[in-house]
């Protein structure tokens, strides 16, 4: 018999539109996420994984579904929890940008860095926004880890397939990224050089 995994508020770490994300309580490296609407969009993002890990897709900068978990708030995702070296859950873009914690080059060069690697691997996604971010430091290193938005851009079964519908749906979530990304920057001081 499966173990059904005791969720407190306590353990809650952000709520994003659609889901509540907690941390496991019995292990540090992973988080529960919820959801509070029905889950067709979930669906589609669970088989999306499966077929990416199916494939063998590098998962460097995304965080993958693990399988199914049941919890006292009903059925949740299992993802790994990503949190810096110091055992911190990691901020997201947002929380990083308005707490002035990185800089103008850094943000520029990693948001490139994210870019390259999503295109490259023909990763499709939909609705980027610095929420679904994190800001992962770890040795001295930085690395921005998409956390959500990783999706079939529509039930065309063609469009996972094709490189170039990858591409155009990075495309279309980066314009609306770098449109948040840049209000954000712009009503906070980001400095140009090493924070
Ligand atoms: N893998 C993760 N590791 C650490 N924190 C996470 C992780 N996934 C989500 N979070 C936190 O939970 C929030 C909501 O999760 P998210 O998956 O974005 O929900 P939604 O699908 O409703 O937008 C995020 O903005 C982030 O703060
Ligand atoms: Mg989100």
């Amino acid at each position: 018999m499966t173990q059904t995994i005791s969720i407190n508020p306590e353990l809650l770490i952000g709520r994003g539109r659609d889901r509540a994300c907690y941390r496991h309580p019995d292990d540090p490296d992973f988080c529960i996420k919820v959801g509070t609407k029905p889950e067709k969009q979930t669906r589609r993002e669970k088989r999306y994984f499966l077929y990416l890990l199916r494939k063998g897709v590098d998962m460097r900068f995304i965080a993958p579904y693990m399988g199914d978990i049941k919890t006292s708030h009903g059925t949740g995702a299992l993802f790994p929890l990503i949190h810096d070296d110091n055992g911190e859950v990691s901020l997201t873009l947002t929380q990083t940008i308005k707490a002035n914690q990185i800089d103008r080059g850094t943000l520029n060069r990693k948001l490139d860095q994210l870019y390259r690697y999503l295109v490259d691997n023909h990763i499709c996604t939909r609705d980027v926004s610095p929420n679904n971010i994190m800001v992962r430091r770890r040795a001295g290193q930085i690395d921005f880890i998409l956390i959500d938005g990783v999706s079939r851009p529509n039930l065309n079964p063609l469009s996972i397939r094709l490189p170039a519908l990858a591409k155009r749906s990075v495309d279309k979530c980066w314009v609306s990224l770098m449109q948040k990304v840049n209000k954000l920057t712009t009503a906070t001081v980001v400095p140009l050089h090493a924070a």
